[in-house]
């Protein structure tokens, strides 16, 4: 019922969390799925990509220049992502920045996943980098890689709400028993 309504991005959290704290799988995911509005935003599958290459704009193509993941998601020997990306966003060449930029690794794939692949992905301490549901929660609400979607530079959408109003909205999905959509 909430998921069928137009609220604005987060007011699904507000409503969560304003009503008694159980576990609601009807609520539980129409809660993922509104966070889904952000974990399938092109910013986020841009560095959560399928295969060794990250993508990139609104449009998600493959990165131009050529590019891989390299062994730690920071590239191939000689040439790190931190040779184009820097600890900012760059203005005049459009190219993104963030201190901490790598690929993120392929048991954290997203792109081209349904919304229950990834739910069941992101709550699996074998395949999350080994993150339970508080610190999930606290990477999701404070990273400031995360945090990097909305404010992306250059034309690129940014991701939708606040990473506040993310954050608030993956806390009332764990608080209402963290369920995962069917399909
Ligand atoms: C030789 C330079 C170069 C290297 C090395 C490089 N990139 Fe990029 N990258 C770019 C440029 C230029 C863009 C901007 C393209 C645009 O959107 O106009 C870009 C854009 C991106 C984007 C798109 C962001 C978005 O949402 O639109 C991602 C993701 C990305 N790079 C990830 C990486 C990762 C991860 C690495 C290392 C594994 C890497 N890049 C290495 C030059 C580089
Ligand atoms: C510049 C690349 C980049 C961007 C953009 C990015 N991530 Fe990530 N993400 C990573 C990397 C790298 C990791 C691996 C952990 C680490 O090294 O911080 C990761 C890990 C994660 C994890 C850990 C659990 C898992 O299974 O994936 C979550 C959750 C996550 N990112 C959420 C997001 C969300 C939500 C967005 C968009 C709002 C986003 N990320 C955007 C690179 C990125």
């Amino acid at each position: 019922m909430i998921a069928r309504l137009l609220l604005p991005f987060g007011a699904l959290a507000v409503v969560a969390t304003a009503m008694a704290q159980q576990p609601d799988e009807a609520r539980s995911i129409a809660l993922f799925r509104e966070a889904g509005k952000v974990l399938q935003s092109p910013r986020c599958l841009n560095c959560h990509p399928v295969g060794e290459r990250p993508t990139q704009t609104d449009r998600m193509t493959p990165h131009v220049p050529f590019i891989v993941r390299g062994a730690d998601g920071h590239g191939p020997a000689g040439l790190p992502c931190n040779a184009c990306h820097h600890a900012a966003n760059y203005a005049e060449s459009g190219v993104p920045g963030h201190p901490k930029w790598h690929l993120a690794p392929a048991s954290m794939a997203w792109a081209g996943k349904s919304l229950s692949e990834i739910c069941q992905q992101i709550k699996d301490t074998a395949r999350n980098g080994g993150l339970d549901m508080e610190r999930l929660l606290d990477h999701m609400a404070k990273d400031s890689l995360v945090g990097w979607a909305w404010a992306p530079g250059g034309k690129r959408t940014p991701a939708p709400g606040t990473q506040k109003e993310f954050g608030d909205t993956m806390r009332a999905w764990a608080d209402t028993g963290a369920f995962c959509p069917p399909d």
